[in-house]
C-alpha cells in the first residue's frame, strides 16, 4: 500500500496553527478527543467540539487520515470520471476543509469551491488553513455556517462531497439530506464514512437510495445492482497514512503510519466505464498466480490469473491493490 502524505502547504498550515496552542493543553484536547471518538463511535459519531483547542485537536488528531480516505475515494472516482474534470466542487460538513484540500489534489483545476458547515469554530480554523494553501482555488474557497438539517441553497455543482458526515446526522433525517445533496450534484456525489460495519450500513443505504434516485454508481462497485455483500462483511478500503508527531505522541505507538479503513460511494448522472470487478481484499501473490477477490459485475467472486496462461495479465494483476478496479484488458 502506498502512503499517503498531507500537500507540504496544508502540512505547514497546520503545525502553523497547532503551534499557536501550547503543546500540553493540545495534547489534553488531543487524548480526550480520541477517547470520545473511540467510545462514541459508531453508535453515534458527534464529537462534541467545545472549544479552540478541541478543533485543533480534531485536525491534528483526524485531519491526515480522513484526507487520505477522501484522497484515495477521490482517485478511484477519477478513474472512472468521463468527460471535462470538475470544476466546481461543494463539501458538506466540511470541518476544517480536509475534502477540498483532498479534491483538488486530485483536480487541481478546481476553481469554485463552497464549504457548507454548521461549527463557527471549524469555519474558522478552515479559513486560517485555506489562506496558506498554494491553489488559488483553495484560497479563494467560500465558506458558509449551514445547518444542513435546515432549509439551505446552493447551486448544483460538478462534485459533491460529504466526508464523515452522514454519522453525525440523526438517523430520522438523513434521507432527505441525501436527497439535498444528489439535486446539488451536477456531476458526481461522493459519500465517505468509517470503514466499519456501521459505517458501510450507512454508504449501503444511501447507494440503494440514489439507485432509486436515477444514479449511477461510478466507484466502488461496478454494477448498479443489489450490493452482494455477505451479511457478516462489509465493504470497506485502507489507505495508509503517515502520521504526525502529535499523533504518535497521542496513539502511544511507534509505528510512523496508520491503515485508515473507510468506506463510500460515488454515483453520478453519466454513464458508468465497465470495469471487470472491484479488488476487495488484499490480492495474493503467489508463485505463478494472484488470487484476487472481486466485486464483479455478476456478484463476489474470486479471480486467478496465472502467469503460464497470460504473462501480461499475470504482470499487470501482481500490482493490483485493494480497492483498484480491475480493467477489462487485464482480465485473463
Ligand atoms: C467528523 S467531521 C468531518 C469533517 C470533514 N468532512 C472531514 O472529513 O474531515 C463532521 C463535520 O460535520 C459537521 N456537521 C455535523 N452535523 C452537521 C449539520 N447538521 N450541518 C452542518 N455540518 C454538520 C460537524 O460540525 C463536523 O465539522
Amino acid at each position: 500500500m502506498t502512503n499517503v502524505e498531507i500537500p507540504t502547504d496544508l502540512r505547514n498550515a497546520l503545525d502553523a496553527e497547532l503551534a499557536a496552542i501550547p503543546s500540553k493543553r493540545l495534547a489534553s484536547a488531543t487524548v480526550a478527543l480520541s477517547e470520545r471518538y473511540r467510545s462514541l463511535r459508531p453508535a453515534r459519531g458527534r464529537l462534541f467540539l467545545n472549544s479552540d483547542e478541541d478543533v485543533a485537536a480534531y485536525a491534528a488528531y483526524r485531519m491526515p487520515a480522513t484526507f487520505a480516505a477522501i484522497f484515495s475515494a477521490l482517485v478511484q472516482l477519477h478513474d472512472q470520471w468521463l468527460g471535462e474534470p470538475p470544476r466546481t466542487l461543494l463539501d458538506v460538513g466540511a470541518g476544517p476543509g480536509t475534502a477540498m484540500w483532498a479534491a483538488q489534489t486530485v483536480w487541481p483545476a478546481l476553481e469554485d469551491l463552497l464549504l457548507l458547515e454548521r461549527d463557527e469554530r471549524m469555519i474558522a480554523f478552515g479559513e486560517r488553513l485555506a489562506v496558506r494553501a498554494n491553489a488559488p482555488g483553495l484560497r479563494g474557497a467560500r465558506w458558509q455556517q449551514t445547518d444542513l438539517l435546515t432549509r439551505w441553497e446552493a447551486e448544483p455543482h460538478d462534485l459533491v462531497i460529504a466526508g464523515y458526515v452522514l454519522n453525525e446526522l440523526p438517523e430520522e433525517r438523513r434521507e432527505a439530506v441525501i436527497d439535498t445533496l444528489w439535486s446539488k450534484a451536477a456531476g458526481s456525489l461522493v459519500l465517505i464514512e468509517p470503514g466499519t460495519p456501521a459505517g458501510f450500513a450507512l454508504i449501503r443505504q444511501a447507494r440503494q437510495q440514489l439507485i432509486a434516485a436515477g444514479a449511477t454508481v461510478l466507484a466502488p462497485c461496478p454494477h448498479d445492482r443489489a450490493c452482494p455483500m455477505l451479511e457478516n462483511d462489509w465493504c470497506h478500503f485502507a489507505q495508509r497514512v503517515n502520521r504526525t508527531r502529535l499523533h504518535r505522541a497521542v496513539k502511544g505507538g511507534t509505528l510512523s503510519y496508520e491503515d485508515e479503513k473507510f468506506s463510500y460511494v460515488a454515483v453520478s448522472r453519466q454513464a458508468r466505464p465497465p470495469i471487470d470487478g472491484r479488488v476487495l481484499r488484499h490480492p495474493q501473490i503467489l508463485t505463478g498466480r494472484v488470487v484476487l477477490e472481486l466485486c464483479a459485475p455478476e456478484g463476489l467472486r474470486s479471480h486467478v490469473v496465472t502467469r503460464s496462461k497470460n504473462r501480461q495479465a499475470f504482470r499487470q494483476a501482481r500490482d493490483l491493490r485493494w480497492g483498484d478496479a480491475l480493467l477489462p484488458e487485464d482480465s485473463e
